[in-house]
């Protein structure tokens, strides 16, 4: 993958303004609510029965940090994604059993939550250069797949 200086850019003053407890928790909070079947991976999270259980459950609060660390310390390694996520590929695909299209689902919430984050900030341009980077993201954790 080539990113130009203006896409780094992009996706690393994004980042720079991303709190991962926060944002994190929101991402996998309308993930679960959004795409309610992802709640199946979940199931030693306890109550996800509805909004309010699954936004204020701790668990899917610790676990939306874990999360987004994971795509900051992709986002330190722009130019190895695939290689740096190889574990985390593997053991989504061979020991947690997640389908692959569900990272395409969690990519597209969390552009959501940095949108409603960055308003007006979020630029067309921005935008584009974290979509580049989901797709990236998602080549890399669909990779182990294979
Ligand atoms: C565990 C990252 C997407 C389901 C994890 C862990 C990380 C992580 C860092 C902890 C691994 C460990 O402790 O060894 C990511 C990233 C994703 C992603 C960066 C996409 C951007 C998903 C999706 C699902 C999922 C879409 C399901 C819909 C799980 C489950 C666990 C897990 C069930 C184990 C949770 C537990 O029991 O503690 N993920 N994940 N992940 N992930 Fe993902």
């Amino acid at each position: 993958v080539h990113w130009t200086a203006e896409e780094k850019a992009a996706i690393t003053s994004v980042w720079a303004k991303v709190n991962v407890e926060q944002d994190g928790h929101d991402a996998l909070t309308r993930l679960l609510v959004v795409y309610p079947w992802t709640q199946r991976y979940f199931s030693s999270f306890g109550n996800l029965s509805n909004v309010t259980a699954i936004s204020g459950n701790a668990k899917v609060k610790a676990h939306g940090k874990k999360v987004l660390t994971a795509v900051g310390g992709a986002i330190q390694h722009l130019d190895n994604v695939k290689k740096h996520l190889a574990d985390l590929s593997k053991s989504h695909a061979l020991k947690l059993h997640v389908d692959p299209e569900n990272f395409k689902r969690l990519g597209e919430v969390l552009v959501i939550v940095l949108a409603s984050k960055l308003g007006s900030a979020f630029t067309p341009q921005v935008q584009a250069a974290w979509e580049k980077f989901i797709h990236v993201l998602v080549a890399a954790l669909s990779h182990g797949y294979f």
